[in-house]
């Protein structure tokens, strides 16, 4: 019998990455979405033996993966089956107060996706699970069976952006009266009915659902606003934040966060009502999220609908109006008034986050369940 292949990630935009990042030995570093540990892997290169990488990750699948892959840098690295909503609880337990970097890959792993087991998939039949922690309880299936007809239009119009779901939220409803939904297959087939099938058309017509759904299994948007403003809280001073999304919605709420953080107006109402906090934390390191060449999305698809949007930690906060606290601003970021704004210099070591010297970190592995 042929040994089952182990699952692959590529990791994306990873040059990209590691260019904002900027990586130094003896950092503190953490992967909020550590998957298969491809991102974590080159961070783990660069630290070249000192520092450590702090690792989270919601599927225990995809630790299993990661410790094993990174298994040559244990010293260096802690993981945790834990939501990155988590992350100031972890960040005190382990007694870290900022770190240097914070990298935030999200959305689901290929082998998520093409694992027909985890049900997230409209290719291949599978349980209606969608579950990114499955410790967690409420399956797809969970949310198809029970929620009304309103509710299920509701996430499929927010989430999915589906052009037909009351016509779909309907249809599931009518189909529920006489047989309940199990399978990825039973949804992908009702959702071709209704719709139509593909008569063409480049996506499958269930595409738009399938991603509603795991959206609502995994509340994948609640909460990401706020846990960015405490990731900004987090950093040293000159730290870097990367985050990929991989859809409109997520990128949005990208954008904002950092918008607001980087102290400009993100209530679109005019100045004179504008009420924004308007303090600046961070620098914007992308003025446009950054996407994949044509060569990486040639040898990864998945990569083509990737935006990273970067940000450096200034040594703030600082209003972001007045002209008078602006220049005590520049003042204390080392930045001249001709490019204020535009470069912030400072790199500062700081001693009191790193390992203690010589101590031999282990590779934690903390349950999620061990703490509730
Ligand atoms: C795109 S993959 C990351 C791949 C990784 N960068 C690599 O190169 O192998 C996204 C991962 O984030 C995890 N994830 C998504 N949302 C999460 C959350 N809120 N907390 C922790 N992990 C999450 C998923 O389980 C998945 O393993």
């Amino acid at each position: 019998m042929m040994a089952a292949a182990a699952p692959t990630h590529i990791p994306v935009l990873l040059q990209e990455v590691m260019r904002f990042l900027q990586v130094r030995p003896g950092g503190v570093y953490v992967d909020g979405t550590i998957g298969l540990g491809g991102h974590g892997k080159e961070i783990l290169a660069r630290l070249q033996g000192s520092g450590r990488l702090i690792g989270l990750d919601r599927d225990q699948d995809a630790l299993v993966q990661a410790q094993e892959r990174l298994s040559w840098s244990a010293g260096n690295l802690q993981l945790f089956h834990e939501d990155f909503r988590s992350l100031p609880a972890i960040l005190n337990q382990v007694e870290v107060p900022a770190v240097d970097g914070l990298l935030l890959d999200l959305g689901v792993s290929s082998p998520q996706l093409d694992t027909p087991s985890r049900g997230f998939s409209f290719q291949a039949p599978g349980p209606l699970d969608m579950r990114m922690d499955r410790q967690q309880p409420g399956t797809a299936a969970d949310l198809v069976n029970s929620l009304s007809e309103d509710e299920l239009t509701r996430i499929f119009r927010q989430y999915g952006e589906e052009p037909s779901a009351r016509r779909i939220a309907s249809a599931i409803l009518r189909r529920r009266r006489t047989q309940r939904f199990t399978r990825t297959d039973e949804l992908a087939q009702l959702v071709e009915e209704v719709k139509g099938g593909r008569r063409g058309k480049k996506i499958h017509p269930a595409t738009r659902i399938f991603q509603a759904l795991r959206i609502a299994v995994n509340q994948e948007l609640q909460g990401l606003a706020e846990f960015l403003h405490q990731a900004v809280q987090r950093l040293k001073s000159g730290g870097r934040l990367v985050v990929i999304s991989f859809h409109s919605l997520e990128d949005r709420i990208v954008k904002r966060a950092l918008q607001k953080e980087a102290g400009r107006c993100v209530c679109r109402r005019p100045a004179h009502l504008c009420d924004c906090p308007r303090l600046i934390h961070i620098r914007i390191l992308t003025r446009k999220p950054v996407t994949a060449s044509p060569s990486e999305t040639a040898k990864n698809p998945r990569a083509r609908s990737a935006k990273l949007r970067a940000a450096e930690r200034l040594n703030g906060p600082q209003p972001a109006d007045q002209q008078k606290t602006r220049t005590q601003y520049n003042r204390a970021n080392g930045l001249s008034s001709a490019d204020s704004g535009q470069r912030a210099g400072m790199f500062e070591a700081a001693k009191d986050t790193q390992p203690p010297s010589g101590a031999l970190l282990k590779t934690s592995w903390v349950a999620a369940s061990a703490r509730k």
